[in-house]
């Protein structure tokens, strides 16, 4: 049987890189998750104070060390899930933090930015075999992928889901902030000149606000195996 390509886009906290994962492991592809891309990139800028104290970010200085920024998935072989090293640093963690997700968003809207990750993305899915989760990998980074996903959740449910995870992580934020990071991230995304968070027009939307994973998973994935067979 043949091996395909899978692209989820969709916004923010819809489950996507859950569900992309876990059909990953099901289909034995390779899972990449291009946001924690843009978040290394991201904490890069505020490692290097290109992001200053104000919140003011340097395009310029930012696109000038782009060739300075090398980013790797290593397997964490306890967890069976690939972390992301920034320079050979593991910024799992850090990339997750809402510091971080207060920037993305600008930082990703950076044409060099994205020409740099795109180039990386489309190389590691050569071979097809892979499950990628973004936000432009059915519309730029794989136009042609065989199984397009576009998901989507009411801003309350992803909101509440953020909350639970950071809660979890044991950062200390308010519902309220985090609501007000996914809705001012949508519209950044979604408005953006560059690549912006659209649907594809053959992919499949799929809405899970009042869907539990089991669900989705089952789901997505008879879409995964009508499509290998038809292909054969
Ligand atoms: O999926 P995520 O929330 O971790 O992504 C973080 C940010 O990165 C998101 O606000 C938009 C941006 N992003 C993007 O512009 N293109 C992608 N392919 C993936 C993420």
């Amino acid at each position: 049987m043949g091996k395909i390509t899978i692209a989820i886009d969709g916004y923010s906290s819809t489950g996507k890189s859950t569900i992309a994962k876990r059909l990953a492991s099901a289909l034995n592809y390779i899972y990449v998750d291009t946001g924690a891309m843009y978040r290394a990139v991201t904490l890069f800028a505020l490692q290097e104070g290109i992001i200053n104290a104000e919140g003011e970010l340097d395009e310029a200085t930012l696109i000038e060390k782009l060739s300075e920024i090398h980013l790797k998935f290593v397997p964490n072989a306890a967890t069976g899930r690939s972390e992301m090293f920034l320079n050979g640093e593991n910024v799992e963690r850090e990339i997750r933090t809402m510091r971080v997700s207060g920037f993305v968003s600008k930082v990703a809207a950076i044409k060099e930015v994205r020409e740099k990750l795109v180039k990386i993305q489309q190389e590691m899915g050569k071979d097809k075999g892979i499950v990628m989760d973004g936000r432009d990998i059915g519309t730029v980074v794989f136009p042609d992928a065989e199984l397009k996903l576009f998901m989507t959740a009411s801003p309350e449910t992803r909101a509440a889901r953020r909350y639970k995870e950071l809660l979890e992580k044991g950062e200390e934020v308010t519902y309220a902030a985090v609501l007000k990071n996914v809705e001012e991230r949508d519209l950044i995304d979604s408005t953006r000149t560059i690549s912006p968070l659209t649907k594809a027009k053959d992919a499949i939307e799929f809405d899970n606000s009042d869907m539990g994973l089991e669900e989705q998973f089952e789901r997505i994935f008879d879409y995964s195996q009508r499509v290998i067979v038809k292909l054969g």
